[in-house]
């Protein structure tokens, strides 16, 4: 059987930063307090034209450049994600077009700040069975889109950005070494979105109710999230024959830095093991872990054997973990010139693909109209008279 190797990571941020400063300005809230209860000194926000799939094709690009492949080759992309470009199509499927993944099935997956490692957990699986050689797994938010800036107690913590990793599956030994994935359902109050959906469709009195906005019981998470970190990343080793000695680095969910306390001493593991970059990015629900991957990988906090564990908890209620042995050397070797070249070749093609399909439906349907009538029956011609 094969394994699924983490070959390829990247990840993208938008360039305007919001300080705690700025939202003191905004809210009833300081720096001082931020800083204490959460960690975060600072978070990255969306500008104008920047989304979701924006945010993931570039996270996506990065990766395939570490990993040095073609997008052709590409059997399954999917994109974790609770703020979505469009409620339907899937931001994966705009990627998949972007991209020119001509052969990838895509789609998007929704389990809160548990995304990434849901994604990453059904990846592995089904390129360990031999279903697909490479898939592209994307953490990706925009929450600032769903955030109420009038509400102190959740505006704090959110934050914009997107991680990937290429897996693909070979023969070595390492790479994704077992998962956990859990749900409890009974906690989905907790953390909603409460319009917008089928229960409750948008309306004038969901909007001058603020219900398409993020509410959050936050005490509660908080001790769900304290509960089920340490238990997860404990059933993840278990699951892989290991002990929590045997991690070099945990890669947690970034949420707030007094849960990554709370976690590391519930393993007994020193703080320094447990990754936080919470302070500069803030909560960016699924693309926390692999943003926090790609900083791991930079401040050469990982090297090639290492034992991670990436694990996170979130809407729905939701918690992930997987146990992973790094299987590629790090640094990466440089992209070569020539598949560089092919790649960029390839994102302009994908562009010109697609306009192209555009423009051919819409002259496909025209044509129909002008050729058949509405069951579906030739038009009769002159000469048929
Ligand atoms: N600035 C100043 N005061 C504040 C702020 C703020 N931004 N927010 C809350 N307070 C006040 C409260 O009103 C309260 O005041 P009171 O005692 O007079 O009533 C006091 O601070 C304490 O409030 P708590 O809610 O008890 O604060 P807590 O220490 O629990 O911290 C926090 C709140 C940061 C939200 C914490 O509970 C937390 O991090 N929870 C987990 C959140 C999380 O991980 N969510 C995942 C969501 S991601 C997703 O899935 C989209």
């Amino acid at each position: 059987m094969h394994r699924a190797h983490i070959v390829g990571w990247g990840m993208a941020v938008p360039e305007r930063v919001m300080t705690n400063d700025d939202l003191a300005a905004m809210v009833d809230t300081s720096d001082e307090w931020i800083r204490q209860r959460t960690g975060i000194l600072e978070r990255h926000i969306a500008g104008e034209g920047e989304t979701t799939f924006t945010l993931s094709l570039k996270a996506a690009c990065a990766a395939l450049e570490v990993a040095d492949r073609d997008p052709a080759q590409l059997d399954l992309i999917i994109v974790a994600t609770v703020t979505p470009d469009h409620a339907f199509p899937a931001t994966a499927c705009l990627l998949q077009d972007a991209l020119g993944a001509e052969k990838a099935a895509a789609f998007d997956l929704s389990a809160g700040c548990s995304g990434f490692v849901y994604g990453l957990a059904l990846a592995a699986d089904l390129l360990a069975v031999g279903s697909y050689r490479h898939a592209l797994v994307i953490g990706a938010e925009t929450l600032s889109r769903i955030t109420d800036w009038t509400d102190r107690g959740t505006c704090v913590l959110f934050g914009d950005g997107a991680g990937a990793v290429l897996l693909e599956a070979n023969g070595a030994s390492g790479g994704v070494l077992s998962s956990v994935l859990g749900a409890d359902g009974s906690g989905g109050d907790l953390l909603k979105l409460p319009a917008g959906g089928s229960a409750q469709p948008t309306s004038a009195e969901t909007l001058a109710g603020r219900q398409h906005f993020v509410t959050m019981q936050g005490r509660q998470v908080f001790r769900f999230a304290s509960r089920v970190m340490p238990e997860a990343t404990r059933e993840v080793l278990a699951r892989a024959s290991l002990q929590v000695e045997d991690v070099n680095l945990f890669v947690p969910h970034q949420a707030n830095d007094r849960i990554l306390q709370v976690a590391a001493k519930g393993l007994g593991v020193p703080e320094g093991r447990m990754f936080s970059n919470l302070a500069r990015y803030g909560n960016t629900s699924s693309a926390s872990i692999p943003i926090a991957l790609c900083e791991a990988v930079e401040q050469g906090l990982i090297k090639r054997d290492d034992v991670i564990v990436c694990v996170g908890f979130g809407a729905g209620l939701t918690w992930a973990a997987a146990a992973i042995r790094w299987s590629v050397p790090l640094p990466p070797p440089p992209p070569s010139r020539r598949m560089t070249f092919w790649r960029r070749l390839r994102y302009r093609w994908a562009r010109l693909r697609s306009a192209w399909r555009q423009f051919w439906r819409r002259a496909d349907a025209r044509l129909f109209h002008i050729l058949y009538d509405e069951d579906g029956n030739r038009k009769h011609r002159r000469d048929d008279a």
